[in-house]
């Protein structure tokens, strides 16, 4: 276990802000927890004693440990409680009118030095800090659910942001534990937006009939991936999937790469959400076994045109944001493979594969389709011509 001097301020006690907070108190820290609601307050606090309990049980903490880390969380309704903090992490709805006017009133309660983060998934980092006195001492740090197992943090700096302020953030997710990757602010970060055509890729290969959704999930996780992208959707919940591929299109001007599914619109409107409705891409009844885990019959030659497909989208995702400098090729790797598990980094894919070879599968998708999302990135092209490779 750690031991962090100072005081962290979390305000949101749901899913995130809970578990943030029991990161920074396991790091050593004293937190200062803050939730408008009550109630939220006090699920967070049984929710951390049950995890406690069980850790415990496990031996992977003391006793003392948990006591020190249950007691370490102050919980108020009020932020003036935030007061004393020496860096402020926010967690509470993902709204940018309720986070900016959030981190307004913050501004007029905390010392000029501490830094202020945000959480948010989706919404512009720059956008926030632009309503800021003071927005160079203003960043994203996005946490991945649950916190405290997911390994990466995505630390985003507004355009405004004093760099000096990233090393520190870089240093306390190190000392947290954690896998941090810098990244700009741009939509989706780099998992968001790396990771689309996983989902679009597999919705459109099912939408016109070339394959299952039993046969895409079992060609992925043979290639490696530890859900095929049916069941995952089914498992983060198709809403949530289908709010961040609006989300990311929309912050995009529309661009065609991340353009949804109406096979995803059709699920949220029939309120087929995935796990937690019961039913999604696949059932999930009482009892019942989901049909994707009767492994579809392996056909080689279909299994390969499958990861071919998706995995070319993947790689072009990751290249282009190499290629816009979004994060270091070092970054984008671990993103993938810590952020969502990948079997492998998407540069090292690429290299695998030839940046010929994978031109080509793309060049040919562009034809067939005549559309503009499948438009390889420029970097894929210069490699192809220099017969070189991303160097990692
Ligand atoms: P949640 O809905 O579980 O919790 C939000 C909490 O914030 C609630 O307890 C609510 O009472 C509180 N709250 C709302 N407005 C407040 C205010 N003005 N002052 C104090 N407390 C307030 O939300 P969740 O899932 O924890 O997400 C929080 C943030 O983290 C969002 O920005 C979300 O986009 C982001 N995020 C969520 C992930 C997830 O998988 N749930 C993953 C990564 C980021």
């Amino acid at each position: 276990m750690q031991t962090g001097t100072s005081t962290i301020g979390v305000v949101g006690a749901g899913a995130m802000g809970s578990g943030i907070a029991q990161l920074a108190a396991q790091a050593g820290h004293t937190v200062v927890l803050v939730d408008q609601n009550e109630s939220a307050l006090e699920r967070s606090a049984a929710a951390l004693a049950k995890v406690a309990e069980r850790l415990v049980e496990k031996g992977k903490w003391s006793a003392a440990d948990s006591e020190r880390i249950q007691s370490a969380i102050d919980r108020a309704m009020a932020i003036e409680k935030l007061a004393a903090c020496d860096w402020v992490i926010e967690a509470i709805v993902e709204d940018l009118g309720l986070k900016q006017s959030l981190f307004q009133s913050l501004e007029t309660i905390v010392a000029p030095d501490v830094v202020l983060a945000t959480n948010t998934s989706s919404l512009s980092v720059t956008t926030i800090a632009g309503k800021l006195q003071q927005p160079e001492r203003f960043m994203g740090l996005h946490f991945f659910n649950p916190a405290p197992l997911m390994a990466l943090v995505e630390v985003v700096p507004a355009l405004q942001t004093n760099a000096a302020h990233v090393d520190r953030a870089k240093a306390m997710m190190d000392a947290w534990g954690k896998s941090p990757v810098v990244t700009k602010d741009t939509p989706g970060f780099i998992v968001n937006r790396v990771a689309r055509p996983f989902y679009g890729e597999a919705l459109r290969i099912f939408e016109e009939g070339l394959a299952t959704r039993e046969t895409i999930d079992a060609a992925m996780r043979d290639a490696g991936f530890r859900m095929g992208p049916f069941e995952l959707m089914d498992l983060i919940g198709n809403d949530v999937n289908y709010a961040v591929s609006c989300t990311i299109f929309e912050a995009f001007y529309n661009d065609p790469r991340y353009r949804p599914s109406l096979i995803q619109k059709q699920h949220v409107d029939a309120g087929w959400l995935g796990r937690k409705s019961g039913k999604g891409y696949y059932t999930y009844g009482e009892g019942q076994t989901p049909q994707t885990a009767n492994n579809a019959s392996i056909d080689t030659k279909q299994f390969n045109w499958i990861v071919e497909r998706i995995v070319a989208m993947l790689i072009n995702e990751a290249a282009d944001a190499c290629y816009l400098n979004i994060a270091s090729p070092a970054d984008l790797e671990t993103a993938m493979t810590r952020g969502v598990n990948y079997p492998k980094g998407l540069l090292a894919w690429c290299n695998e594969w030839g940046a010929r070879a994978t031109l080509n599968i793309l060049e040919s998708l562009q034809i067939r389709y005549g559309d503009d999302r499948y438009r390889p990135s420029p970097v894929l092209r210069d490699l192809a011509a220099q017969k070189t490779s991303f160097s990692l």
